[in-house]
């Protein structure tokens, strides 16, 4: 069948005359129609939980802005809590989990295979979007990567500098493996379970990915990323994954080769004309836009959506921020940004 959707066009290593659009967080506060429908579910992880409400924001922002894809509505600490960390957010605060310190604290913890009961609620919202969706919209599932993952799990909230990861990997490495060895197992059984319900791609959320150096990257970056990508991959050849190694800098460089990614995105520390000439050569990128455009709009948002738009016009690009869009976020001006593109 020939594949007519963009951004699966785009990921299978297609250069188009306008990139595909989607935005990180594209569902959420800075929309009054989210916050609207995040009050009738009570609160934020009642919202996750429920799969037709859940469903109802993912497809907010394609109605306003007819964006290229869809992310399901969800978070990467689920999967904690599908595995027995307890999972809680403080208004205007963020996360709050149990924390892992000692063996003891990780033996309590569930085995991987928790995540098919506890989570059916996350794979029936990917099956009511795969009928509500417009046909050329893609649907993205997702997960955290676990060393992103593992960094709440042992600090128990969200830490400028992933301290207290930094501190338990070094000190007690076989404990901080075993983490990282069951959020793998956990991921890929999460993953295929999205797959199964009908996401047609999935990203891996690096977020703090940054801050580990050298053979630290390798080891607790990339490694699970690849181990991640190649058990999808041998089940589901056909599912298209993004990996978002976020503040990885040099690093991003070959990162797409060593783990089997399709594509790579990538935040704004770098800029589009370096992603051209040192990523873009091996597969699709996305990302860059810095999200403060989206608060403060004007010509700069202009002028530098067209600059990335150009620099990346020579191979497959989906258009995308290099983080997600924050609350205070003008939603005229996502409009802004999408008519940028798609005139540039
Ligand atoms: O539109 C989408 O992007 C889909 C859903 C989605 C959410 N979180 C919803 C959410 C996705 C893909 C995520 C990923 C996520 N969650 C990441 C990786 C990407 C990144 O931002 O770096 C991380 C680190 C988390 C963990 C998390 N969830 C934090 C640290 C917070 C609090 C900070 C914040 O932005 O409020 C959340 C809450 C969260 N996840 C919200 C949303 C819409 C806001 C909660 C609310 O509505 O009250």
């Amino acid at each position: 069948m020939v594949q007519q959707k963009t951004i699966l066009r785009a990921l299978a290593g297609e250069t188009l005359p306008t990139p595909p659009i989607w935005m990180m967080r594209q569902a959420g506060r800075y929309l009054p129609e989210y916050r609207a429908t995040r009050a009738q579910a009570g609160d934020f992880l009642s919202l996750c939980y429920n799969s037709e409400l859940a469903a109802e924001v993912t497809l907010q922002p394609i109605r306003r802005y007819g964006f290229d894809a869809s992310i399901l509505f969800a978070d990467i600490l689920l999967l904690p809590q599908a595995l027995g960390a307890d999972l809680w957010f403080v208004t205007g605060e963020g996360p709050r989990l149990s924390t892992i310190q000692s063996d003891a604290d990780f033996q309590a913890l569930k085995p991987a295979d928790a995540v098919h009961d506890k989570l059916s609620p996350i794979y029936e919202t990917v099956k009511i979007l795969r009928q509500e969706l417009p046909s050329e919209t893609t649907l993205i599932g997702f997960a955290g990567a676990p060393w992103t993952v593992a960094t709440y799990m042992i600090a128990g909230r969200g830490t400028p500098d992933q301290g207290p990861a930094h501190a338990l990997k070094d000190s007690n490495p076989e404990l901080f493996q075993s983490v990282i060895d069951l959020l793998v197992e956990g991921t890929i059984q999460y993953l295929s379970e999205q797959i199964k319900a009908g996401a047609e791609v999935i990203k891996l959320f690096d977020s703090w990915a940054g801050s580990l150096k050298g053979a630290d990257f390798d080891r607790y970056a990339l490694e699970p990323t690849k181990r991640i990508i190649s058990a999808l991959k041998a089940m589901y050849p056909d599912t298209p994954i993004i990996a978002f190694p976020r503040g990885a800098g040099e690093r991003y460089i070959g990162f797409a080769e060593a783990t089997g990614a399709d594509c790579v995105a990538f935040d704004d520390s770098v800029t589009a004309e370096w992603a051209a000439e040192h990523m873009q050569g091996q597969g699709c990128v996305q990302g860059n836009l810095a999200s403060s455009h989206m608060v403060t709009g004007g010509d700069a948002l202009v002028s530098e959506t067209q600059r990335i738009v150009n620099a990346l016009r020579k191979g497959p690009h989906i258009f995308n921020l290099g983080h997600g869009i924050t609350p205070d976020a003008d939603p005229e001006n996502v409009q802004l940004m999408i008519d940028t593109v798609r005139s540039a």
